[in-house]
């Protein structure tokens, strides 16, 4: 998250336990259910690639000590609730965020980009900012 200097330093996907890791068609059938929009879909996949790899039990532990979860590497400061029950900003709890079903993890998202933009992720600022962008043509 955009917070989080480090992560512009550290392209580090963590611990990643037998997450469900996605083809790059299957996502975006996936998130066009859950109403990512198609003109924004470049910027979605080409975030995710870079934030997780596709993977939805990505994590990763910063140096403040705070967790990003999920495709989205969403952390658990402001976003999720890591202690328990439903928390913070998207009143979910962090486990949900690596979920297989991606509702929870696009959800907050979207509510996470209407606040921050594409700028608070730091994959998306170093990897795809005025980059050339992965072309999903195919997969509709
Ligand atoms: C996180 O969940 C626990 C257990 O349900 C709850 O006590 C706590 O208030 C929650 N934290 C936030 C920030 O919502
Ligand atoms: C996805 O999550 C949102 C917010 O938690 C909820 O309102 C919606 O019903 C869910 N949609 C599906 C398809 O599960």
């Amino acid at each position: 998250m955009r917070t989080l200097l480090i992560l512009a330093l550290v392209a580090f996907i963590g611990a990643a336990v037998e997450g469900k890791k996605f083809s790059q068609c299957a996502l975006v059938k996936e998130l066009l259910k859950h109403g990512i929009p198609k003109n924004e879909m470049a910027n979605w996949i080409c975030l995710i690639e870079h934030e997780s790899g596709y993977n939805t039990k990505a994590t990763h532990r910063n140096t403040d000590g705070s967790i990003d979860y999920g495709l989205f590497q969403i952390n658990n400061r402001y976003w999720c609730n890591s202690s328990g029950g439903p928390g913070k900003d998207c009143h979910v709890t962090c486990a949900a965020l690596l979920s297989d079903n991606i509702n929870a993890s696009v959800q907050c998202a979207k509510l996470i980009k209407r606040r921050q933009g594409w700028r608070a992720w730091y994959g998306w600022i170093n990897h795809c900012n005025g980059k050339k962008l992965p072309n999903v043509n195919h997969c509709y």
